[in-house]
């Protein structure tokens, strides 16, 4: 098919798009690719009549009836399945990053069950996707909450299926935690002491005996591949349950991650902002508000390196398009902090964070 004609033709209504549903990704691909192409083939076509205004708004036009089609979505969403669960920045393996991911080691060779325990942005996600990802191992995880009961984890019958056709096989869609006991790969059960006590119970007999019980269907033995990490916050954050004292005895090695050093936050900084032209100081200056928040007495939930991150991109940002002074600074330190710390009980958030931001950032 001559996608010239057809796309001209669309946008001077000569032709309907619904005609062309069955190449709808084609043709928005071709409109991306060769929208200079396009627009000679309009020009030529409209003649005297062809305006620049006009021909962007025809092609957007069709464009956007094209994009809005539900075989689009329905490839488009083929297309974004991920197959590869490695992190997109890689792991600084340093400091306890690195003691952590050596403990996991021991942990897998000798079969036992590790838990990471920090508070949020410490890295908890992102190191056990790079260790999995560094052992070429599959992987899942489930963040889990007070609502994740034990289907989500194991996995259910499919009722449509079911009626069909009744407990079979082919009607049970895997949990991600079954998924890895039979394929053998690496499970992440996230914020774990999010869970209640019932759904955390799931995970006893897969770590006694590795086996599960898939009701209707039986018992199954875990591949010997398989390997479970678990992570939480720590037990005295707002919003958690504790570990269940059954679990708790059968996990068996507890690594604790903290906020990381000077040298290795500001390393963890530049690997996710690999674009950015910051100064050292501008860096060593962003570093210094968020230390500020964690050694202040005034806050409960300090910063973590994701705003530090939010800091460094932003500061960047307005780096290469004019330049960056201190008091940009502050107010990208002010915009971030806002929602990034929490206070203590009684403290003013806005007033605190304008302390954190003058005392620490003074040029
Ligand atoms: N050691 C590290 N190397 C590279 N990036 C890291 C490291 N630790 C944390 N990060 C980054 O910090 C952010 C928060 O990490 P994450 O694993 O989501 O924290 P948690 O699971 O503890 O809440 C992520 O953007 C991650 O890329
Ligand atoms: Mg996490």
């Amino acid at each position: 098919m001559d996608y010239f004609d057809v796309v001209v033709d669309l946008m001077r209504d000569e032709r309907k798009p619904t005609d062309f549903e069955g190449h709808a990704l084609e043709i928005i691909e071709f409109i991306d690719n060769e929208r200079d192409t396009i627009r000679s083939a309009y020009k030529k076509a409209m003649g005297s009549k062809f305006r620049v205004k006009t021909f962007e708004q025809e092609i957007k036009k069709v464009r956007s009836a094209f994009s809005r089609s539900p075989s689009v979505f329905r490839k488009n969403l083929l297309r974004k399945i991920v197959t590869d669960e490695s992190p997109d920045v890689e792991l600084v393996l340093k400091g306890q990053y690195k003691e952590a991911f050596e403990l996991l080691e021991d942990a897998e060779a000798c079969q036992l069950t590790p838990m990471l325990i920090g508070p949020p942005g410490t890295g908890k996600t992102m190191l056990a996707r790079s260790f999995a990802s560094s052992h070429n191992k599959d992987f899942e995880w489930l963040t889990m909450d007070e609502s994740t009961k034990p289907v989500h984890l194991m996995g259910s019958y499919d009722p449509a299926e079911t009626l069909k056709r009744g407990f079979v096989i082919d009607a049970f869609v895997p949990g991600p935690l079954t998924k890895m006991m039979v394929q053998g790969g690496y499970f992440l059960a996230n914020e774990l002491n999010r869970a209640t006590e019932f759904t955390q119970n799931s995970f006893l007999e897969p770590l006694e005996e590795r086996t599960l019980n898939i009701p209707r269907l039986g018992r199954i033995k875990a591949s010997d591949e398989f390997f479970m990490i678990a992570a939480a916050n720590p037990s005295d954050m707002a919003g958690t349950h504790r570990i269940s004292e059954a679990l708790k005895d059968r996990i068996k090695i507890w690594i604790t991650l903290d906020y990381p050093s000077r040298s290795v936050e500001m390393e963890i900084i530049k690997k996710n902002v690999p674009e950015t032209n910051l100064s050292q100081d501008f860096l060593s200056m962003i570093y210094d508000v968020i230390d500020t928040t964690r050694k202040s007495r005034e806050v409960e939930r300090p910063a973590s390196i994701r705003s530090a991150i939010a800091m460094a991109k932003l500061a960047g940002r307005k780096e290469s398009r004019d330049s960056l002074e201190l008091k940009d600074l502050k107010k990208i330190a002010t915009k971030v902090l806002s929602g990034g710390i929490k206070p203590k009980p009684g403290i003013d958030a806005e007033a605190l964070v304008k302390k954190i931001v003058d005392t620490s950032l003074r040029g």
